[in-house]
């Protein structure tokens, strides 16, 4: 059982998500940066560990099934607790608008499989399979897409413990 309160930010090599790790560990959290590719992923890590912060690196394909068991299993045997969620991952597959399938009339449904996949399912299953460690905190989870599937809103929730 980690010490520390522990967060775990999904898609973090770079952008938003790697901001949100360095900020979380500034204020004292033992962070899990996690990338789909090992290599962006390392290197992110290490970026920030080299500032002294206390930052690692999981690998994590929010559309993967598998990696996400492994996830919940590191989690569950590395920290025992998870305080704060990050669902930052995510993609933007549509079309610009007046473009060929920026209309739900032409839209391409393997890019919305894979807009749905990576920004609403990938969230809820994470939230589903880390419930009883974030639960058992004061829960925090942050879905930039969750809420609305038009990439424009981020939703907030915080339960008390
Ligand atoms: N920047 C904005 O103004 C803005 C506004 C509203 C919402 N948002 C949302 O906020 C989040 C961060 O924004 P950003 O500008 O920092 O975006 P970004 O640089 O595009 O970062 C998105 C991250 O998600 C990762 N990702 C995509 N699919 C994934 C998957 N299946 N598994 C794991 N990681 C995956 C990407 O990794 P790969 O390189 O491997 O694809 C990338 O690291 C995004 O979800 C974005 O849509 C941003």
């Amino acid at each position: 059982m980690s010490d520390e309160p522990v967060a775990l930010i999904t898609g973090a090599y770079r952008g938003l998500g790697f901001e949100t790790c360095r900020q979380l560990a500034m204020r004292g959290y033992a962070v899990l940066l996690t990338a789909r590719h090992d290599q962006q992923g390392n290197e992110a890590a290490q970026t920030l560990a080299d500032e002294g912060l206390d930052i690692r690196y999981y690998a994590l394909d929010v559309t993967d099934e598998i990696s996400m068991q492994r996830l919940a299993g590191h989690i569950r045997q590395a920290y025992g607790r998870l305080d704060v969620l990050v669902n930052n991952a995510g993609v933007f597959p549509d079309s610009a608008p007046g473009e060929n399938g920026s209309s739900a009339f032409d839209a391409r449904l393997e890019n919305v499989r894979r807009g749905l996949e990576t920004n609403t399912l990938g969230p809820l299953r994470l939230c589903q399979r880390n419930g009883p460690r974030i639960l058992d905190s004061r829960l925090s989870v942050f879905c930039p897409h969750i809420l609305r599937p038009d990439h424009a809103a981020t939703g907030h929730t915080s339960l008390p413990s």
